[in-house]
């Protein structure tokens, strides 16, 4: 079993003050058995860094561009996450592919040009409403994840973490069973052990509207190895409960 991790997807919220604020009671809790990643807006990357110092919590980025570097104005390469210390990075958010039409085939590009430069992508895949309906929630899982998996290289493949988001799940109140998601997670882990032998210690943690209160279910489920969080990360009190949950599991 990999050790659970919960990573906060703070999207474009924050100000210099609230990161502060936020972050002086993160660091109150401290707990080995559980990996805590913040992902702040790229203008407080390297504010937060600092504010960290001193505490085992990492720092995610939320996007990359897929090339190293050149004319691309307003972007941010993974060379330039790893000359500021920032060890992980969101790819492929439901966001990212609605507004910003990112595809399958470029979170590929994007995992790439992260693993490269040493940062560890959160690989995000999740149906949509209509896909659900449809009855076609695995066949859009298998379009995301695969391309992926195909192209890692083996030891990438295993610190690959891997975020199950049901896109009618994000910031809607609505969340996966635990029974539903347990069958998605369960499915993404067969799918990864098509690639690697050691597809039982991927992380493949859960997003979409995770609170407080529904968190110890979900982080109970046996393929579920924790959280990626949007609304309730910007909540200091209900972000260290959803932690705790997870280092209990
Ligand atoms: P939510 O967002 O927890 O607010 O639903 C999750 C995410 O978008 O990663």
């Amino acid at each position: 079993m990999p050790k659970p991790m919960v990573a906060g997807n703070w999207k474009m919220h924050g100000s210099k003050k609230f990161c502060q604020q936020l972050l002086t009671e993160l660091k109150s809790f401290q707990d080995d058995s559980v990996d805590i990643i913040v992902c702040p807006p790229t203008a407080y990357l390297s504010l937060v860094l600092q504010q960290l110092a001193g505490s085992n919590i990492k720092l995610g980025a939320q996007n990359i561009h897929e090339q190293p570097q050149g004319a691309f104005t307003g972007e941010i390469s993974a060379a330039m996450l790893q000359d500021i210390g920032c060890e992980y990075v969101i790819i492929g958010h439901s966001e990212r592919r609605l507004y910003f039409s990112e595809s399958s085939s470029l979170t590929v590009e994007k995992c790439k040009a992260a693993f490269e430069k040493g940062i560890t992508p959160i690989l995000c895949v999740g149906e949509s409403q209509q896909q659900r309906d449809a009855d076609e929630t695995f066949k859009v899982i298998n379009q995301q994840l695969n391309c992926v998996l195909e192209a890692l290289q083996q030891n990438w493949l295993e610190s690959l973490v891997i975020a199950y988001e049901p896109v009618w799940a994000i910031g809607t109140g609505l969340t996966a069973t635990p029974e539903q998601a347990q069958q998605v997670h369960q499915y993404i882990r067969k799918l990864v052990a098509e690639y690697t032998s050691n597809a039982a210690d991927s992380r493949i943690v859960y997003g979409g509207s995770v609170k407080a209160d529904n968190a110890t279910e979900l982080f109970a489920q046996p393929d579920i190895n924790g959280g990626l969080i949007g609304g309730a990360s910007l909540k200091a009190p209900d972000f260290i409960e959803i932690c705790r949950q997870a280092a209990m599991a």
